[in-house]
C-alpha cells in the first residue's frame, strides 16, 4: 500500500475494468485534485510575488501598469507539498491535505455521519470546489458545502484579545484578498456552482456563530490565526457530528493556529488524538459514528484506503523541519 498520491494521468490499476463506476470516479476526483493544485502541469506554477510592505506593492503595481508581474520559481515539490501561495493553482494546499479531505469527506458518506461540510478560510476555493466535487462523485445531491470567508483577505491583529496574533503579518497581503465574485466563478469553471454551495461572507466572528447550519460532518480550518481558528471552533465544534472530521490546515506551520486549537481542545476537553496530514496539516475524529455505535464497527476509524485506492496520505506526526513558505 503506498502513502504516495496517485496522479490523474496514472495508468488505471492492474485488472481493473476502465468502466468500472467506482473507477471513473477515482480519475474524476484525481483529476480533479490536480487540476486545482496545478498539479497537471509538475507543478510548474510558481510563487506569488508577497507585496506585504509599501515598496514592494508599488513595485507591483508599477509592473502591473506595464501587463508585467513577478513570478518566483520554486521546486516542484512545493506545489505539490502545499508549500507556497500559486499564483494561479485553485488552492494552496498541495496532495495529501487534498487527499486526506476527500477520505474525510468519503469515510462520513460511508458512514452516514450526518450533516453539511464547510471551509473556513477558502481563498480561491479550491479546497471546497473538491469537497463538493467528491459530494457530485458520489451522487449526494442532500448536503451543502459551505464556503465561509471574508473574501477581502485576514483580519489585523486584536493582540489585546489574541496575544498569540500580535505579529500577525497576513492582513498585510493582498494576495490573500480574492473576491466572493471570483470564488464563485472557479466553482463555476468546476462546473460545480449550484444550490448545495453556500457562500458565508464576512469575518468569521460575524457570520459563523449565526450561519444558517444545522449540523457538519465536515469542518475544515484554514483562517491561519489563533483569533480565526478560535472563532470557527467556538461557532462550528458542536455542530459537528460525532463520527465527524475536524481538519487543521496550518496545525504545523502557524504557532497561533496551533495555540488556538490547544486551547480549544484543552478548556473543551477533547481527547481523540491529533493525527498529522503532512509538514502542516492535521486533524481528529470527533467521538464515534452513530452507525458504528448501533452496529459496532468503525469506532474511531481515521480515513484510510478508498474504494479507488486514494489513500489519506496519513504520516502520524510527521511535522517536517524547516522552512515553509505559508
Ligand atoms: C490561507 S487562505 C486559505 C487557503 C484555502 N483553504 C485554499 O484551499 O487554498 C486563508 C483565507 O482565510 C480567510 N480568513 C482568515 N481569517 C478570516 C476571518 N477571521 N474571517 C474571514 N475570513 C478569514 C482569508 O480571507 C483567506 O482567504
Amino acid at each position: 500500500m503506498s502513502s504516495e498520491p496517485r496522479f490523474a494521468n496514472s495508468p488505471a490499476a492492474p485488472g481493473a475494468d476502465p468502466a468500472d463506476p467506482a473507477e471513473l470516479r477515482g480519475r474524476y476526483l484525481d483529476l480533479l485534485r490536480d487540476a486545482l493544485t496545478f498539479n497537471l502541469w509538475d507543478g510548474r506554477d510558481g510563487s506569488m510575488w508577497r507585496d506585504g510592505s509599501l515598496t514592494r506593492k508599488a513595485v507591483r503595481v508599477a509592473l502591473s501598469r506595464r501587463r508585467l508581474e513577478l513570478t518566483r520559481r520554486l521546486p516542484r515539490e512545493w506545489r505539490a507539498e502545499g508549500r507556497d501561495w500559486p499564483r494561479l493553482a485553485h488552492t494552496m494546499i498541495g496532495l495529501r491535505r487534498m487527499d486526506n479531505l476527500r477520505s474525510c469527506v468519503e469515510r462520513v458518506l460511508a458512514d452516514g455521519v450526518p450533516g453539511d461540510l464547510i471551509e473556513t478560510g477558502v481563498w480561491r476555493g479550491g479546497a471546497c470546489i473538491f469537497m463538493r466535487g467528491v459530494l457530485a462523485a458520489h451522487g449526494v445531491t442532500d448536503r451543502t458545502v459551505w464556503v465561509a470567508d471574508s473574501f477581502a483577505g485576514l483580519p489585523a491583529p486584536d493582540a489585546g484579545k489574541y496575544a498569540a496574533d500580535a505579529r500577525d503579518q497576513h492582513h498585510r497581503y493582498t494576495a490573500l484578498a480574492v473576491p466572493m465574485e471570483e470564488v464563485r466563478e472557479n466553482f463555476r469553471r468546476y462546473g460545480l456552482l449550484d444550490d448545495q454551495v453556500g457562500f458565508l461572507k464576512g469575518w468569521f466572528r460575524d457570520t459563523l456563530p449565526t450561519a444558517p447550519i444545522e449540523r457538519l460532518a465536515v469542518l475544515r480550518l484554514d483562517g491561519e490565526m489563533y483569533e480565526s481558528t478560535s472563532d470557527a471552533l467556538h461557532a462550528l465544534y458542536g455542530k459537528l457530528s460525532d463520527g465527524g472530521f475536524c481538519v487543521v490546515d496550518d496545525y504545523g506551520n502557524i504557532d497561533g493556529c496551533r495555540q488556538a486549537v490547544d486551547d480549544f481542545r484543552a478548556t473543551q476537553g477533547i481527547t481523540e488524538p491529533i493525527t498529522r496530514i503532512d509538514w502542516t496539516g492535521a486533524y481528529w475524529r470527533k467521538g464515534t459514528p452513530a452507525t458504528a455505535r448501533t452496529n459496532g464497527t468503525g469506532a474511531g476509524v481515521a480515513p484510510g484506503v478508498t474504494a479507488t485506492g486514494v489513500t489519506d496520505a496519513r504520516v502520524t506526526d510527521a511535522r517536517v523541519a524547516g522552512a515553509a513558505a505559508r
